[in-house]
């Protein structure tokens, strides 16, 4: 039993990798399995709100109750979020940014598969940076209470703190290790203005039912 805690509210999450084109192919991505997002997504709609997933692609099905639009590129994840909170009716009262976005996109992706040439010689990529989803909700004006997450390798009390400054959201959850992906198990820690707490190590679907518990008590 969980209580209704995020009850008449509405969450927008971002989930999973984002995959950029090399040519109709190929493309970059990471290993992200979009499980820790699924979970957070699940934990909300279980506490009651209305919940809508954007998510880049994974092999998860949607969890029950939850509205997923997918996307692919870190482009379209940020263009389907933008939409979403302009074009919805209601206010979207929280957003919670757990996609691990690719930073760059290939700016000279082919639109023909791309062939071996007969000198042996490889393509050259262009890289250009993708837009920031998370600092770009932040800064709205009427921006949702936003969450961030941070997989670092190292320094996480550091580093967690000075992200979420950057990214300048009230609550950014950090990783310990960067060994999260595709796992079923993590440990977290919540970095908000009063200093940083611990989650010990769980399943992330527990996990996710602790910071969805914490995103609510920070809403009121
Ligand atoms: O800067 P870094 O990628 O480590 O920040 C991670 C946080 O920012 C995550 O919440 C991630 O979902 C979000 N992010 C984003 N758009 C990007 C890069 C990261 O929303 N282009």
């Amino acid at each position: 039993f969980q209580p209704k805690l995020l009850k008449g509210k509405r969450v927008l999450l971002t989930a999973g990798p984002t995959f950029e084109p090399i040519d109709p192919v190929r493309g970059i991505t990471n290993l992200s399995s979009g499980k820790m997002g699924y979970a957070v997504a699940r934990a909300a709609y279980e506490a009651g709100a209305e919940v809508t997933l954007v998510s880049g692609p994974t092999a998860l099905t949607a969890p029950y109750g939850v509205r997923r639009i997918s996307v692919q590129t870190a482009q379209q994840m940020h263009d389907i979020v933008l939409a979403q909170l302009a074009g919805a009716d209601e206010r979207t009262d929280v957003f919670v940014a757990v996609a691990a976005v690719a930073d760059w996109r290939v700016a000279n992706a082919s639109p023909q598969k791309l062939k071996k040439n007969a000198d042996g010689s490889a393509p050259a990529l262009v890289f250009e940076q993708n837009p920031d989803i998370l600092a770009t909700v932040a800064a709205l004006p009427k921006a949702p209470y936003c969450v961030g997450f941070a997989a670092e390798s190292e320094n996480l009390l550091q580093y967690g703190e000075a992200k979420r400054l950057r990214k300048n959201v009230p609550l950014l959850v950090g990783n310990i290790g960067h060994d999260t992906f595709g796992k079923d198990d993590n440990q977290l820690v919540l970095f908000d203005a009063s200093g940083h707490v611990d989650l010990p190590r769980a399943g992330k679907q527990q996990l996710a039912r602790q910071l969805i518990a914490a995103i609510a008590a920070r809403l009121v």
